[in-house]
């Protein structure tokens, strides 16, 4: 085994559900995520949400973001804010500004430079003014981000575009990362550039969480240690029930299919059960 699993949950979700105008269009969800370590490394995690289009993975999202308030149910992290430090808090209910969300079309402010996006980011954080040059000068550096920091978002190239975004969201939130949709409409190196962003991300802190959903479930299975498929619930008499719920969990970290640098054919067994999943629901 390569890895062990400690006991404590870095994300719990309870019995979950949205409508919209009365409507339901997700319910009963319901998951336990554990804090990932591994030996001699600092192992952050990666959970992945697939399924068809309008099963519900984004309102999920702004649920988990604590954006929107679930119909019922709750979305628990730890409290690090009352017990910084302390290895494990308690856990307590998502507040806005918890968890960082990064957007597909990775939206940055028009009139402020990188550098200075990067330092609106860190704005309620109870640094000197000269330690958060220093936090933004390490990241940009790590970045690849550092030739352009003063330049605006329309003098940036796409990926530069992306890794900025994300890049405010790891310095200005907690652990938690949602990304929705991070590789669609991506070219091939700027997916290898987003790709390189999740690396860094749960390299740089055991909490660091990204949340993630793509059509690209070779990505997914590639990227996760977790992955849900949303989808439609087959009903006794043969249909499915329009309201979005987990279909499936795959525990890639379990099967030892986490943190592979190429894709095996086990891998590849993986993602065609998921595409049948995603399929039938
Ligand atoms: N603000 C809203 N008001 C009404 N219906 C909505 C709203 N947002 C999403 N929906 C509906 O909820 C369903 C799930 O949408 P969404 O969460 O965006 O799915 P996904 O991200 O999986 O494509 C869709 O049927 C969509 O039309
Ligand atoms: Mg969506």
């Amino acid at each position: 085994m390569t890895y062990h699993e400690t006991s404590d949950s870095i994300l719990t979700v309870e019995n979950l559900s949205v409508d919209y105008d009365g409507k339901k269009i997700i319910q009963n969800i319901n998951f336990d995520e554990k804090d990932i370590t591994r030996p001699n490394k600092i192992q952050g995690q990666s959970i992945a949400f697939v399924g068809r289009s309008g099963r519900g993975k984004s309102t999920l999202f702004r649920c988990l973001s604590g954006l929107e308030k679930p119909k019922t149910g709750k979305v628990l992290l730890p409290d690090m804010h009352k017990h910084q430090g302390e290895a494990y808090p308690p856990m307590k209910e998502v507040g806005e500004g918890d968890v960082g969300f990064v957007d597909q079309k990775y939206t940055l402010f028009r009139h402020k430079t990188v550098y200075q996006a990067l330092q609106f980011a860190m704005r309620k954080q109870k640094l000197e003014k000269s330690e958060k040059h220093d936090k933004i000068m390490v990241h940009l550096r790590d970045w690849g981000l550092e030739t352009v920091k003063d330049q605006y978002p329309n003098e940036l190239s796409g990926g530069q575009r992306q890794r900025t975004a994300i890049l405010e969201q790891v310095l200005s939130h907690t652990n938690y990362i949602i990304m929705d949709e991070p590789f669609s409409g991506l070219d091939v190196g700027n997916i290898n550039n987003v790709k390189s962003a999740f690396k860094l991300i749960n390299e740089s802190h055991e909490l660091n969480t990204v949340i993630f959903c793509t059509h690209d479930i070779e990505l997914a299975v590639a990227l996760a240690e977790s992955l849900y498929v949303l989808g439609y619930p087959t009903l006794e008499n043969g249909r499915l029930e329009p309201i979005g719920t987990l279909i499936k969990k795959y525990d890639l970290k379990s099967m030892g299919l986490a943190w592979h640098d190429q894709l095996t054919n086990r891998h590849y067994d993986v993602v065609e059960q998921v595409k049948q999943s995603i399929l039938e629901s």
